[in-house]
Order: structure tokens, then C-alpha cells, then sequence
């Protein structure tokens, strides 16, 4: 039986990794190297520092800790930007179809995401009122692959955690949900979320049937 759905926002909801590429390979340009696609698909469902981390290592630039939070800070600055010209247009398709058979199912809707931009996104797509509990980047100290996040969303719900479903986009993201035994749906290629109950490139045509798992 599913009570509650709980959702990754980057990649699952909206895409930003497009932004976060942007502003990431602005500050890689700055110090002087440059930053790949390719490079930006290994920063999805990454906390901010640890993705900073592997773009210096990328660069081959050591810096100490108060200089890379700066850096941070400052990509982060770029990033909001892009963020704060987002509209409820560019809501990945079928999402909020998908909400709305949840609620009127009467199954719960969470937010479990990495982000601590995560508010600032959802007030952009004007999808707040959608969640019944949201936890990001602001409230947990453990990052994906560790459950910290979903647990949490489950708790402030207050169901289980075998009651929920994971929707993620990244593969810590799949595992995460999986070590805090919960079922996932993973939404993009199954070569990479091959781990989830189950994989579907999007939410369109999603029905409550396949949930069935
Ligand atoms: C999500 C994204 C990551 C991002 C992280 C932190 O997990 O997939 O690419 O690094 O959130 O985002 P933030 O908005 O806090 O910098
Ligand atoms: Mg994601």
C-alpha cells in the first residue's frame, strides 16, 4: 500500500542541472579550466561543496577551505540568477498531472531534496502548496546515498518507511531511498537507476497501476 510519495526536485521536477552547468563552468573558467557536459552529469543529486570538490579535482586546483567556500558562495550567487527567472513553465511534463491523481488518491506528497535552493525553486514553479512536507538541503546533515533525507519526509508525515515511494533522478538518490527501505522510481535510463523497483524516462502516461510493486 503506498500513503506517500516522495520526490527529488533537481532532475525529477525540473531540470536545473542546466543552470547548475552554467554557473559551475563559469567558476571552472575563472580558475582557468574548462568544465564539460559530461563533467556536469557527475555533480546530479551532489551537495554543493562535494560537487565544488569535484570540479576543483577536475581542474587539478587545490584550495583551502574558507577560499572554496567563497567560490561556492559565488556560484551560487550565478546559479539563483537563472533560478529566480524560472516559471511554473518549465515544471518537467506530466508532474503536475501526476500530483493531482495523488491528491485525489488522498496519498501524500514530500520533497526530499539535496538543494538548499529548494524553496526558492518551488515558489518559482508555484508548486509549494503541492507538498504536505518538504525537507532539503537545509534540514539534513547526511548526503545521499544516506536516507537521512526521505526518512526525515516520512517521519513529518508520519508514515513508514515501507508506506512510501521514492521518485529520484540520480543513482545516490536511488540508494538512498533503498537503504532506508523504501520502494523508488527511478525517472531517466536504467543503466544508471537499474537498482529502483522500477525505471520510466518521465512522468507522462505515469499510472497509479504501475506503482503496484
Ligand atoms: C541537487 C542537485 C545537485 C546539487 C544539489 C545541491 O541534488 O542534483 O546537482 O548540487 O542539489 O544544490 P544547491 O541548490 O544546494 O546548491
Ligand atoms: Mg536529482
Amino acid at each position: 500500500k503506498i500513503s506517500a510519495c516522495i520526490f527529488d526536485l533537481d532532475g525529477v521536477v525540473v531540470d536545473t542541472a542546466k543552470y547548475h552547468y552554467i554557473a559551475w563552468r563559469s567558476l571552472a573558467n575563472e580558475l582557468g579550466f574548462d568544465f564539460t557536459k559530461e563533467d556536469n552529469e557527475r555533480l546530479k543529486g551532489v551537495s554543493r561543496m562535494t560537487s565544488l570538490d569535484i570540479l576543483l579535482e577536475i581542474g587539478n586546483v587545490e584550495l583551502d577551505e574558507k577560499t572554496k567556500l567563497q567560490l561556492a558562495e559565488k556560484k551560487n550567487k550565478n546559479y539563483l540568477e537563472y533560478i529566480l527567472k524560472m516559471t511554473p513553465d518549465e515544471i518537467l511534463p506530466g508532474v503536475k498531472d501526476f500530483f493531482k491523481v495523488l491528491k485525489s488518491e488522498g496519498i501524500k506528497i514530500a520533497l526530499g531534496s539535496a538543494s538548499k535552493n529548494a524553496m526558492t525553486i518551488l515558489k518559482q514553479l508555484q508548486l509549494t502548496d503541492y507538498f504536505d512536507a518538504i525537507v532539503d538541503g537545509t534540514h539534513v546533515s547526511k548526503a545521499k546515498p544516506d536516507p537521512e533525507v526521505f526518512l526525515k519526509g516520512a517521519e513529518l508525515l508520519g508514515f513508514s518507511p515501507a508506506e512510501c515511494i521514492v521518485f529520484e533522478d540520480a543513482e545516490a538518490g536511488v540508494e538512498a531511498a533503498l537503504n532506508g527501505k523504501m520502494r523508488c522510481v527511478g525517472i531517466g535510463s536504467p543503466e544508471v537507476l537499474g537498482k529502483a523497483n522500477l525505471v520510466v524516462p518521465g512522468f507522462v502516461g505515469l499510472t497509479m497501476a504501475q506503482l503496484d510493486f
